[in-house]
């Protein structure tokens, strides 16, 4: 029996987690600027985000833009932001139409208004979708929101994980989402570069060297596929050895 300590959402499938990297090393091979590779992405989520029910993906949750990432030269934060901003207009009815709930997770408070608003709005128009949950990781660090869940958990005689895992949901502005069970990271790097570490604790990693703009349905079954082959044994002993 899963040892989970996520919360109960109502939809049972998978809960996979993707940090889309790759977009500026896929536009350089090209010889094209980094913010061509960002567009190219949006089409990739598009194309996951499509393909992620039939492969039994309830939750899919997104790295888009880290906290770490607004070191990044001015230039390419605010295309990036431009291109959120943007795609979030465009998306949201392609997502009615196709039964999603988009939320975003992260702090809001340095975002700009524009895209906060177009936040709000899409969230909203979106929020009776049941056929995935998109979750959109933006001004995101796994242990900001850690610091911050703990900063208001100091008044609780005895917290728990599903108590700690709800602080997170309120300063992530998201509802809470179960605990993640495959990790995708593309572009070859592998590392979680402060991405879901507490919802992660016993996800499966899976690393591929395509560079986000290039993933498809087909890498994204792949990844499945391989996920279930994996025994997840919690800390326990395989149906086999316990037999
Ligand atoms: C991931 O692609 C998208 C963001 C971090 C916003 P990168 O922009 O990190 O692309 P690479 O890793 O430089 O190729
Ligand atoms: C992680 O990728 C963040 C996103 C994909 C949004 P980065 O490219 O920022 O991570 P590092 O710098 O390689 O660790
Ligand atoms: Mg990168």
């Amino acid at each position: 029996m899963s040892q989970s300590t996520s919360l109960v959402t109502g939809n049972s499938g998978l809960h996979v987690a993707i940090i889309m990297d790759g977009n500026g090393r896929w536009a350089a091979a090209r010889g094209r600027p980094r913010a061509t590779g960002h567009a190219a992405g949006v089409t990739a989520l598009r194309r996951a985000a499509e393909a992620a029910p039939t492969h039994g993906i309830s939750t899919l949750t997104v790295y888009a833009f880290s906290a770490d990432n607004w070191s990044r030269p001015r230039t390419e934060v605010a295309a990036l932001l431009t291109l959120l901003r943007r795609s979030l207009a465009i998306e949201v009815d392609r997502c009615v139409t196709n039964d999603v709930r988009l939320s975003i997770v992260g702090r809001r408070d340095r975002l700009p208004d524009p895209l906060v608003r177009a936040i709000e709005s899409a969230e909203l128009a979106t929020a009776s979708g049941r056929r995935l949950w998109l979750r959109v990781a933006v001004d995101y660090s796994a242990r900001d929101s850690m610091i911050r869940a703990a900063a208001l958990m100091t008044h609780m005689p005895a917290p728990t994980r599903e108590d700690f895992a709800m602080l997170l949901a309120t300063v992530d502005n998201t509802p809470p989402a179960p605990d993640v069970d495959l990790m995708i990271r593309t572009g070859g790097e592998q590392r979680l570069s402060d991405f879901l570490l507490w919802e992660s604790a016993y996800a499966e990693l899976y690393f591929t060297p395509r560079m986000w703009p290039d993933f498809d349905a087909a890498d994204l079954g792949r990844a499945v596929t391989e996920y279930r082959r994996r025994d997840r044994r919690f800390g326990g002993l395989s149906q086999a050895a316990a037999g």
